[in-house]
C-alpha cells in the first residue's frame, strides 16, 4: 500500500493558490498516477484545527474555535473537489480519532518526555499566554523597534522570553506580563544520531544541507502550550498540546477514521508526505523522532516545493496580495489551474511565480494549441472510419518509460514535460504526412497511428488534467489505466478546450478576494 499525505491545512483562512502549488495538487498528481498504473493508495489530508490564531481568529468573529474550524472543514472540502483533488478521508485534527492517537503517542513516547518551568508572556487584557509571533518591542542588543519576541530582523539575534525592551501584544496594544507555566519537553536532542542516518538516506541533497544546522544542534521541544482550545494534557489542567504535536498524528488519526487495520496499514506502507518548503524541520526532523521513538513506520519519501509569489511578489494576506482558490475557480477551468500550477511547480526548494501573462501563455499557446489542437484535428480526420491497429514505436516507447521513471520519483513537472512532448511528436507526423490529403486507404496507417496514439497520450495527461482527459477518454470507449489503447470507439468530434480571453482580467480583479 501507498500512503499520500497533504499537509493538514489550518482551519482559519481561505485555500489559496500557494497551498496548491507546493502541497495539494502534487499529491492528488502523485496520487492519481498511482491509482492510473494499478497501485494501492490511499490519500489522505484534514484540517488543522488547533493552535493559538485559530483561537484568535475565533475570537475576532465571536465565534467559538469549533465553529470557525467546522466552517473552513467543509469550504475547504468543497473547493478542494472542484479542483479535482480527491481525498480518500478529509478529516479534522480535532477529532476523537486524533485525540485517541495523539494521547497514545503521549504514553510511547513518555520516557524521552520530561517536565520544565518556562516563563511566557501574558496578556492580561485577553487572559492568555501569547506565542512569540504575537509579542513585539525593542531588540535589547540594537535598540530596533518593533522586533517580534524569537528574534531581531534587525541585528539577526535569538531572543528570549524577557529579552524585548517595552513588549507589547500586537493584539491589545497592553504590555505582557511575564509569568511561569509548567511544560513538557520531547527530548529531540535524543535522536540526533537516527535523525542523522535517516535523512542521509531519505533527504535530498539539497534539503539534507538545508537541514545540517538543525541536525548539529537539536533542541528539546516544547510539547505544551496554555490553552483551553486543543488536546487535553493528562495530568497538567489547562493545558494543551502544542499544535505541532498532535498535527502530523493528525496523518495517522485519519487514516483510523477511515480504516479499522489503521495501524497495520500504517506500518506497512510506503508514506508519502507532500509539503511545502516552511514546514520541512516538523516533516525531516520532528516527526520522524516522534515515529521512530513509538515504533512506528517512517516516511518513504517527503516531497518539498517551494513558495509561489504572484507577479514577483510574495504572497500576504494582510496586504491583500493572492489569488484565493476560490475566486480562481468562480472564472477558470480547473484543468488549466491544474496545468499551469504543475508547469511552474519543480520540485525542491526553488519558489516559483503566478504571472498573468504566462499563464494566459501557457494555456492558449500550450496546452490548446498543442493538445487541445491535436485532439479536434485527428477526431475529424478520423470521423469514425475503420481503422488499422498499431503497436507503440520505439520513440513512443521511450517516452513513456521516461514518464514512469520521472512520475515514480514524483517529478511531476518533468513527467508532464514528456507528455507534452509525445502530443508534440503526433502533431508533427500529422504535419508532415498530410494525410488530409490523401485518400483514405493510404491516409489509414497515419490516422490510426496518431489517433491510438492520442488516447495513449490522454492516458498520460490525466494525472495532470483529469477533468478534460477522463471525459475524452470515456467519449472514446478508454479505461483510466496505463496501457497502449486496443480499441476506439468513435464518440463524435470535439473541442476540448476554450481559450483564455477576458477571463484574465477578470482574475486581475480578484486579487485579495
Ligand atoms: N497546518 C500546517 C501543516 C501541518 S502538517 C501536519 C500548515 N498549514 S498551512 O495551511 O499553513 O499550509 C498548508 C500547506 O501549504 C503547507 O504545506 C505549506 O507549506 C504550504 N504553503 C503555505 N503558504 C504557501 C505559499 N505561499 N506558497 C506555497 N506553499 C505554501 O503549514
Ligand atoms: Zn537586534
Amino acid at each position: 500500500m501507498n500512503i499520500i499525505t497533504a499537509a493538514l491545512i489550518y482551519a482559519n483562512g481561505p485555500i489559496h493558490l500557494g497551498h496548491i502549488k507546493s502541497t495539494y495538487l502534487p499529491a492528488d498528481i502523485f496520487y492519481k498516477y498511482l491509482k492510473m498504473k494499478g497501485e494501492q493508495a490511499i490519500f489522505i489530508c484534514a484540517t488543522d484545527d488547533h493552535g493559538t490564531p485559530i483561537v484568535i481568529e475565533a475570537e475576532k468573529r465571536g465565534i467559538a474555535p469549533i465553529e470557525l474550524v467546522r466552517y473552513y472543514h467543509n469550504k475547504d472540502l468543497e473547493e478542494f473537489k472542484r479542483l479535482g483533488i480527491e481525498f480518500d478521508i478529509f478529516h479534522w485534527t480535532s477529532s476523537q480519532e486524533n485525540r485517541f492517537t495523539t494521547l497514545e503517542f503521549y504514553q510511547a513516547l513518555r520516557q524521552y518526555i520530561y517536565q520544565k518551568k518556562v516563563t511566557q508572556y501574558y496578556c492580561e487584557e485577553l487572559n492568555k499566554f501569547m506565542p512569540d509571533r504575537y509579542i513585539k518591542g525593542k531588540c535589547k542588543y540594537c535598540n530596533a523597534q518593533d522586533q517580534y519576541a524569537d528574534q531581531c530582523e534587525n541585528c539577526g539575534k535569538t531572543l528570549h522570553v524577557g529579552d524585548l525592551i517595552d513588549p507589547y501584544c500586537t493584539i491589545t496594544n497592553t504590555r505582557p506580563k511575564l509569568r511561569d507555566s509548567d511544560h513538557l519537553f520531547f527530548k529531540l536532542s535524543y535522536f540526533a544520531n537516527f535523525l542523522r542516518e535517516y535523512n542521509i538516506k531519505i533527504a535530498d541533497i539539497e534539503i539534507y544541507n538545508y537541514l545540517k544546522g538543525w541536525l548539529d544542534d537539536l533542541q528539546d521541544w516544547d510539547i505544551v502550550r496554555d490553552l483551553d482550545w486543543g488536546i487535553p494534557v493528562p495530568d497538567l489542567p489547562g493545558k494543551v498540546f502544542y499544535v505541532w504535536f498532535d498535527a502530523p498524528i493528525g496523518y495517522i488519526g485519519s487514516l483510523r477514521a477511515l480504516r479499522r487495520d489503521w495501524r497495520e496499514v500504517w506500518n506497512n506502507s510506503k508514506i508519502y508526505h507532500f509539503i511545502g518548503k516552511d514546514i520541512i524541520y516538523h516533516h525531516y526532523l520532528f516527526w520522524p523522532a516522534m515515529l521512530y521513538g513509538a515504533n512506528m513506520n517512517l516516511p518513504y519519501k517527503i516531497p518539498v516545493r517551494g513558495y509561489l509569489t504572484l507577479e514577483g511578489k510574495k504572497f500576504s494576506k494582510s496586504r491583500g496580495w493572492f489569488l484565493s482558490l476560490e475566486a480562481t475557480l468562480n472564472h477558470i477551468n480547473p484543468d488549466y489551474i491544474r496545468y499551469y500550477m504543475t508547469t511552474i511547480s519543480p520540485s525542491g526548494l526553488i519558489d516559483s511565480d503566478f504571472s498573468f501573462n504566462d499563464f494566459k501563455n501557457k494555456i492558449n499557446n500550450d496546452l490548446i494549441a498543442n493538445y487541445g489542437n491535436l485532439i479536434t484535428r485527428i477526431l475529424k480526420l478520423w470521423n469514425g472510419r475503420d481503422l488499422e491497429k498499431t503497436d507503440m514505436d520505439q520513440d513512443e516507447i521511450n517516452a513513456y518509460n521516461r514518464y514512469i521513471e520521472y512520475m515514480d520519483n514524483v517529478k511531476l513537472k518533468e513527467g508532464l514535460e514528456v507528455a507534452m512532448g509525445l502530443v508534440g511528436y503526433y502533431n508533427k507526423i500529422l504535419t508532415e504526412k498530410e494525410p488530409w490529403k490523401l485518400d483514405y486507404n493510404h491516409a489509414k496507417p497515419i490516422i490510426s497511428k496518431v489517433l491510438f496514439g492520442t488516447m495513449f497520450v490522454t492516458k498520460l495527461l490525466y494525472p495532470f488534467i483529469p477533468f478534460t482527459t477522463s471525459n475524452i477518454l470515456k467519449l472514446y470507449g478508454q479505461d483510466i489505466d496505463l496501457r497502449y489503447p486496443n480499441k476506439i470507439v468513435f464518440g463524435g468530434s470535439i473541442i476540448p478546450f476554450k481559450k483564455l480571453e477576458n477571463e484574465i482580467d477578470i482574475l486581475k480583479q480578484s486579487i485579495g478576494t
